[in-house]
Order: C-alpha cells, then sequence, then structure tokens
C-alpha cells in the first residue's frame, strides 16, 4: 500500500498524465483495467485560459472515481496558487505539479520540465501551491535539464520539504524529450533520497519490464504513459505479474485474439467508444467561451475525433497481439513503418503465418477505414460488425 495524504493507494502501475489522451473515458478504462491512479491532462494555471473548452473539460469530473487528480502548469507561483484552489474547489483531490512536460508552448513560458533550471523558482512554486490547498499535492518532474544537470535528486528533496506527498520521475532529462532509452539509475536515487512515495516513469511497455524497473529502482510504482494507448490492459497484466508471478505471463499479449481474451476485449473497445460519444456530446458548455460551441454539432464533431483517435489505436495494439507469442517482445511505438517490420520478424518466427498475416491485414483495413467514419452512429455500427466478423478470424488462428 502507498499512502498519499488520506489516500491509501493499493496496486502499483498508475496511469501517467497525457495531454489530449487521458480524458474521463480513458481515465475510466485504464481503471477498469486495474490503474491504481490516474491523473487528468494538465490544465492552464493562467485565469485566461480557465474557460476554454480544454480547460473546462479537464476539470475534475464529478462522477469520477477518486482520488480525483487534476494536474496544473505554469511558472508564477502565485498563479500556480490560485490555480490549485480553483482545481480543489472544482472537485480535484490531489493536485499535481507538472515539471515534467517539454513540450514547447510550455517550455516558452519557463514552465513544464523547464523550471528544474530554477530550483528557487521550484521552492517558491511548492510552497505557494502547498499552502494553498488543503489536499495533498503531488509533483512530476524528470531526471533534471539536460545531461549535465541531473538535478532530479536535489529537486525531490525540495519536493520533500516542501510538503510534496509524492513524486513522479520520468527518466529523460529535458533536453532528451522523448528521444533515446529512458533510464533508471537516476530514479532510484531520488528513492533513495526522500521518504516519500516515488513513481518511476518512462518506456515502460510491458507488465515484466514494470517488474524489473520496480526492483531496480525500489520505487512504490510505476507511472504508465504511451504503452497504455490503445492497451489499457497493461495495468491488468502487471497487477497480475505482481501478485502471481508464475502464471500471469501473457494474459492478454501473445496470443490475445484468442476468443476468451478477445470478448473482454472487444466489450472494452465498444464501451469506451460509447462512454466517448456520451462525455463529449453531453458536455455542459455553459462555462465555455468558444464560437465554435455555437455551431450544432460542435461536441458531437469532437467526439468522433477523440474516437478516432482512441480506436485507432486498439487497432494498432490488436495487430500487435495478433503477431505474437509470449515469448516476442515488441517495444512501443507510433511508427507504422516500425510496425511492419517487427511484425514481418515475428511472422518469420513463428508458425501459422498466413492466418496472422490475414489477421493484420484485416485490422490494419479496419484501422484505415475507421479513421474515415463521419457520423457516431458509423463508429458503433462498424465496431459491432467488425468484431463479429474477427471472431471467425479469431477461431482460425487459435
Ligand atoms: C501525448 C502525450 C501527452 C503528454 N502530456 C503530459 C501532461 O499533460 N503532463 C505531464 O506531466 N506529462 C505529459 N506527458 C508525459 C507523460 O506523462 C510521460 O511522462 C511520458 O510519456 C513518459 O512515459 P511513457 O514512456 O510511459 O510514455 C505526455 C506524453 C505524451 C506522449
Amino acid at each position: 500500500m502507498t499512502r498519499i495524504g488520506p489516500y491509501l493507494i493499493s496496486g502499483k502501475a498508475v496511469l501517467a498524465p497525457m495531454a489530449g489522451v487521458t480524458d474521463l473515458p480513458f481515465r475510466q478504462v485504464c481503471r477498469e483495467m486495474g490503474a491504481a491512479l490516474v491523473t487528468a491532462e494538465m490544465a492552464a494555471s493562467n485565469p485566461l485560459l480557465r474557460n476554454t473548452l480544454k480547460s473546462q473539460l479537464r476539470l475534475a469530473q464529478a462522477d469520477e472515481v477518486g482520488p480525483r487528480i487534476v494536474q496544473i502548469v505554469g511558472t508564477e507561483p502565485g498563479q500556480m496558487a490560485e490555480a490549485a484552489a480553483y482545481q480543489v474547489a472544482a472537485g480535484a483531490q490531489i493536485v499535481d505539479i507538472n515539471m515534467g512536460c517539454p513540450a514547447k508552448k510550455v517550455c516558452k513560458k519557463l514552465a513544464g520540465s523547464a523550471l528544474m533550471k530554477d530550483q528557487a523558482l521550484v521552492k517558491k512554486i511548492l510552497h505557494a501551491v502547498v499552502g494553498a490547498v488543503d489536499v495533498p499535492v503531488t509533483l512530476k518532474i524528470r531526471t533534471g535539464w539536460d545531461q549535465t544537470s541531473r538535478n532530479a535528486v536535489e529537486i525531490a528533496k525540495i519536493a520533500e520539504a516542501s510538503g510534496i506527498q509524492s513524486l513522479a520521475v520520468h527518466g529523460r532529462t529535458r533536453a532528451c524529450r522523448f528521444k533515446g532509452e529512458a533510464e533508471y539509475d537516476t530514479i532510484s536515487d531520488v528513492v533513495q533520497a526522500v521518504c516519500i512515495p516515488v513513481f518511476a516513469n518512462g518506456d515502460i511497455t510491458t507488465a515484466q519490464k514494470a517488474v524489473d524497473v520496480l526492483a531496480h529502482t525500489g520505487a512504490s510504482g510505476v507511472m504508465i504513459g504511451r504503452a497504455a494507448q490503445g492497451n489499457p490492459w497493461i495495468f491488468k497484466e502487471i497487477n497480475a505479474l505482481i501478485d502471481n508471478p508464475a502464471e500471469s505471463c501473457g494474459l492478454f499479449t501473445g496470443k490475445s485474439l484468442k476468443l476468451l481474451e478477445a470478448k473482454r476485449v472487444e466489450r472494452l473497445i465498444i464501451n469506451h467508444l460509447l462512454h466517448i460519444h456520451t462525455f463529449y456530446s453531453s458536455y455542459d458548455l455553459l462555462n465555455v467561451d468558444s464560437k465554435a460551441k455555437n455551431s450544432g454539432n460542435f461536441l458531437s464533431d469532437l467526439s468522433i475525433k477523440v474516437a478516432r483517435k482512441h480506436i485507432c489505436w486498439y487497432f494498432e495494439q490488436l495487430k500487435l497481439s495478433a503477431g505474437l507469442t509470449n515469448k516476442g517482445q515488441t517495444s512501443f511505438t507510433k511508427d507504422p513503418d516500425h510496425l511492419l517490420r517487427s511484425n514481418e520478424q515475428i511472422l518469420s518466427n513463428i508458425e501459422n503465418k498466413d492466418a496472422i498475416r490475414a489477421t493484420s491485414v484485416v485490422l490494419e483495413t479496419a484501422r484505415s477505414r475507421f479513421n474515415k467514419l463521419e457520423s457516431q452512429s458509423a463508429q458503433l455500427d462498424f465496431l459491432l460488425q467488425f468484431f463479429g466478423e474477427l471472431h471467425t478470424i479469431g477461431d482460425k488462428t487459435t
């Protein structure tokens, strides 16, 4: 069990905040799949941006299972403190501070991971935010600014002394952005240096890697980002491997198109689609400043776009599952050429090549067709019909 303020967290795998990804429907899917904590997308601390649709959608949602974590990003201590209080009044139960994001538009204003360069300012921000709210405040950082200033340990100590109640550390510097491989030695040093819970983050793409990173770092938990996109059952796999190392290998991965798992997976995908449609379509635009909201289909169009992104990720992941054996591993990638290359490698190593190649082609065609659908009902009908047909292929491949 990990304690964050009054909250006892059972489970070691948590969902990373991802702007444009970790909306309420996706957070709920990840929760159902065993994520111990989920964090909403970062919300700007600038009050001028408060009534944009983006900011409103990123407020804590009353019907979300707690603890509801909202992340804030910004530069000025007073504004950050005020933003934290505003988020708590709107229902946040934990406030997370983003000092991990390398995105340009955040860093231009010395926010996100750029703040790590200025330890005095970090201290001021943390003190101001912790002092402004009576809920736990947590912090997400990188290992440092660049290779020559890996100051995660110093920042972690400042955080602990300022009353921060847990840390997430992405094993890259700000300068690395997303390049190269995450390293876990610095995270290990942070764990040694502070008594508050630390979550290790970066490039954790399989349950086995999660277990290895936990062992290497001694962290209280692992934080999963990109590997959960289209693949939320990674949380179940990690929990299962931790609880029962001997039996859980390949619960969903590997030949996950076997009928039993496939049925669970397709129910999850269809429910996720329905939830996206409902969440966005019925969103209350009362407090939103936007000309676009007056156009009749505005929210429904938004829901269709969001659904495309998530459902296409599912197709990509199903394609990977179709081509992998339990022994086969591939690193997460969004590069379709790499996907094809890794599928080719896998195909050359396993039996039943034709059926698997056929499944891959069917899934890729489905992904591309789904991406062009233009209404909610077309999206739902497509999935219902597609999964019916997939059972036939599932029968052939098992
Ligand atoms: C699309 C995307 C959006 C992200 N948005 C945020 C964010 O809003 N706040 C934040 O602290 N980190 C953000 N991150 C960084 C992730 O939380 C995480 O630290 C990073 O992806 C490394 O973990 P991973 O290798 O498991 O993906 C984002 C990453 C991605 C890919």
